[in-house]
């Protein structure tokens, strides 16, 4: 079955008191479009076609590396004629559901359901019941039972009015169907527009039959007209991915205080403590444990890795199993820490492969390094990499001892087992095995007398 997905994003979102078109707004980190495409995505084979009209050129750039066909609605002149204008690009015969760029929780399994029942009915529609169904197009049904038509609120009775049964404005309907009707509709109701909704009552004319399907959970069908409503479906979205790490076995310090905008994957017997962050492709091993207050970019994290509080991984990074990071450490792109490597307090790695057992644990910059197995980096170290102009290398190889508030002026190179005295500043080479000391002798003067204050005269 060929199948169109229509997205409507045109509108401009008024209610979010923004000057950025709504559905570049973003939810879990990721446009609120770009949910309803990546969903829309998932069907196999699908051509996907997107109306935007209030800042086009914002929402297009908003959105990359997915396959879209855009087409532009100069004028927002109703749901209707937003559809109209996506006719060229419908393929012959197909299938095509309508979705919204502002309704971003769309599920697959409801997207696949509606599509199931436009196979075998005429017209699909997605409704659902509200207690409180005011500013919704209104579902009218015969004694029957069978829908007849959608009365928009501000053209519906007083008798429509207290339908409890709305429109989501998800629909289904054979290409066909779209482009014999959508010319005929006209605009002669109470907001002047070409409504969408007035197919219903052209298609039960035609002798369709309308068939319609409830969402599995109500919040898929919210649309964000606020920012208030985007806060509420973000924790929403929040809490269901909370339960999804909680059932795989990670436990939460508090599955409210928690956020993944990208996606985490982890083995059994995580712990991740309140406040954290994630971003991008995060995977945990076995037994890792997260202290609070974390952010994580894009890292994959081995088996019993013990990240403390307040840390920043900024990846790519890769952490091997046993590593303890933290608290307060900063790992920046292109760091890879081999089995129980510990990065500490206060210490920024950048570029920087370290080896098996290394410990960089206070104060310290390691940056477009590589440090062999079992190095020692003592407190306030720092790898001089950049002259202003370019970046040079620092390698330092198994079993060196780096003295506290060294300077390794880079390109250098520290040999295996040398040992570098505290306070160096190190601009040539450190052979296997030696030791390497630049500080200038102590002095000392005996009997010392510190000066003292003048008495102020005036
Ligand atoms: C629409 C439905 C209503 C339904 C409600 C659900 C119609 C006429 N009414 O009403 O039955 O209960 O959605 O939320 O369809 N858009 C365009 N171009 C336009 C107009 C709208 O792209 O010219 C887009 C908007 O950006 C928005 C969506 O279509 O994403 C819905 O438009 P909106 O004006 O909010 O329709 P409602 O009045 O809410
Ligand atoms: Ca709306």
């Amino acid at each position: 079955m060929a199948t169109d997905i229509v997205i409507l994003a045109a509108g401009k979102g008024t209610r979010m008191k923004s000057s950025l078109p709504k559905v570049v707004h973003r939810l879990a980190g990721k446009p609120l479009l770009a949910h309803v495409v990546d969903t829309a995505s998932t069907v196999q084979g699908v051509n996907i076609i997107v109306v935007t009209g209030h800042g086009s050129d914002l929402v297009r750039k908003s959105i990359s590396n997915r396959s879209i066909c855009w087409v532009e609605q100069s004028r927002q002149l109703g749901t209707g004629h937003a559809v109209l204008q996506t006719v060229p690009h419908l393929q012959a015969n197909s299938k095509v559901l309508i979705l919204y760029g502002d309704v971003p929780l769309l599920s697959e399994q409801t997207i696949d359901d509606m599509l199931a029942v436009v196979a075998e009915n005429n017209l699909a529609l997605l409704t659902v019941k509200l207690e409180n169904p005011g500013g919704y197009g209104r579902i009218v049904r015969d004694q029957a039972g069978r829908v007849t038509a959608i009365v928009e609120q501000k053209d519906a009775s007083t008798a429509q009015l207290q339908i409890n049964e709305v429109n989501t404005g998800v629909m289904a309907v054979d290409s066909g169907a779209l482009r014999r009707w959508l010319p005929k509709l006209g605009n002669n109701n109470a907001q002047g527009e070409y409504y969408l909704t007035d197919l219903i009552a052209m298609a039960v004319d035609n002798g369709y039959h309308i068939a319609t399907l409830h969402p599995t959970h109500p919040e898929e069908t919210e649309g964000v007209n606020s920012l208030d409503q985007l806060s509420r479906l973000e924790r929403y979205y929040q809490r269901r991915v909370a339960q999804q790490l909680m059932t795989a076995g990670v436990t939460l310090g508090d599955p409210d205080r928690f956020d993944c905008r990208g996606t985490i994957d982890a083995g059994m017997d995580c712990f991740i403590d309140i406040n954290c962050i994630f971003e991008g492709k995060v995977s945990l091993g076995s037994g890792v444990s997260i202290g609070p207050n974390c952010q994580i970019i894009d890292a994959v994290i081995g088996d019993n890795v013990s990240i403390r509080a307040n840390s920043v991984i900024e990846g790519p990074v890769t952490i091997g199993r046993d590593c303890v990071i933290g608290p307060f450490a900063r790992m920046r792109p292109g760091t890879e820490l081999q089995e129980a490597a510990r990065i500490g307090n206060f210490v920024e790695t950048k570029k920087a492969t370290i080896g098996r057992g290394s410990k960089v644990n206070h104060l310290s910059y390691v940056g477009d390094a590589t440090l062999g197995d079992g190095v020692n980096i003592g407190a306030g170290t720092i790898t001089c990499n950049y002259d202003g102009a370019n970046k040079f290398q620092t390698h330092i190889e198994d079993g060196a001892f780096i003295g506290s508030n060294t300077a390794l002026v880079a390109p250098v190179a520290v040999g295996k087992n040398a040992t570098v005295a505290a306070g160096s500043t190190l601009s040539k080479d450190v052979p296997e095995g030696s030791l390497a000391l630049t500080r200038s002798p102590q002095r000392l003067v005996q009997n010392w007398k510190r000066p003292v204050k003048k008495a102020v005269t005036e």
